[in-house]
């Protein structure tokens, strides 16, 4: 039995670009535990979804017993164009991006400092993990990571460091891990969080390759967004907003359809800010805290 313990985050804020609109596409590619595709359901609307996960997709099968308007494809969502889909264009997309809470609580996949698990961190079922990252990675490779992922000045002393301690006992678990951070001698950037939060992000980032995911399905999205659509974006650290805002920044309507990309298709930027979720989602959702909503209507 899956236990769904995942809280959609700014389902409201979401929903008020489409309050006033009935019997709408919508294609939801990170579905998690479904609460987003649930508030879309409820509405009448119609829902495609997409989710690596294997759980997610035991999620959508219920789900769908109660709703005949949900479609739900295990896939990656940089591979958009290689499904067969009944529904070619739609109104609204949703990326909600990273993980979900059921997906942080599973200890096989041992995204957590807090627990102890054999080093994985790969929440989308594809071949790398933090590993073979950690155990088989070379210097730069390993230095590259931590600097670009994780945004740690002294990565290559970190690298060194794991390449020293690797050579005496092969990296097991995520408390061994936790143990030679500490024992490292890097100077971690922040006081205010874990000194090893930084460090599994970069091996988190890597092992699903969460950026290039994001890149690939940016580039074909346009493809599949009606004119007038919205493309709705949730990210939850600032490597990927960035990626985010530089979308929409790059592929901007600059006026009388005269497109920022030199192509025939641009966005209005709906968020010139990004959305953040209010003080009490946060108090009720934590998770939410770190959370940048942005959203682009699609013109063509
Ligand atoms: C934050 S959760 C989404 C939660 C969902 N909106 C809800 O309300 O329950 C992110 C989900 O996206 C999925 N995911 C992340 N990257 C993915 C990718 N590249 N392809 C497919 N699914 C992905 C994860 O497996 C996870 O279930």
């Amino acid at each position: 039995m899956i236990r769904d313990k995942h809280i959609p985050i700014m389902t409201k804020e979401i929903q008020s670009f489409i309050d006033d609109k009935n019997n709408l596409f919508i294609l939801d590619c990170t579905f998690g535990g479904g609460g987003h595709s649930k508030k879309f359901l409820d509405k009448g609307h119609y829902v495609t979804a997409i989710d690596q996960d294997n759980n997610s997709k035991v999620i959508a099968k219920n789900l769908k017993k109660k709703f005949t308007n949900l479609s739900f494809y295990r896939t990656n969502f940089k591979d958009l164009d290689l499904l067969e889909l009944k529904i070619k264009k739609f109104d609204f997309i949703l990326l909600d991006l990273g993980f979900s809470s059921n997906q942080l609580d599973d200890n096989n996949i041992g995204l957590s400092f807090k627990n102890n698990s054999n080093l994985n961190m790969n929440y989308l079922d594809s071949n790398l993990n933090a590993y073979k990252i950690i155990n088989f990675y070379n210097k730069e490779e390993l230095q590259r990571v931590f600097y670009l992922y994780g945004e740690i000045n002294q990565a290559e002393k970190l690298a060194k460091y794991i390449i020293n301690q690797r050579s005496i006992k092969t990296i097991n678990t995520n408390y061994e891990l936790i143990e030679i951070l500490r024992d490292s001698g890097v100077n971690f950037r922040s006081k205010k969080i874990h000194f090893a939060t930084q460090a599994f992000q970069a091996l988190r980032i890597e092992s699903n390759n969460e950026l290039e995911n994001l890149k690939m399905f940016l580039k074909k999205v346009h493809n599949f967004l009606e004119h007038n659509a919205y493309l709705a974006i949730i990210s939850f650290h600032s490597l990927e907003d960035r990626v985010v805002k530089n979308f929409f920044r790059d592929n901007r309507v600059k006026k009388n359809k005269i497109f920022q990309n030199n192509k025939d298709w641009g966005f209005e930027n709906l968020t010139k800010k990004p959305i953040t979720a209010s003080k009490a989602e946060i108090i009720n959702n934590n998770r939410s805290r770190s959370a940048k909503l942005r959203v682009g209507r699609f013109i063509n």
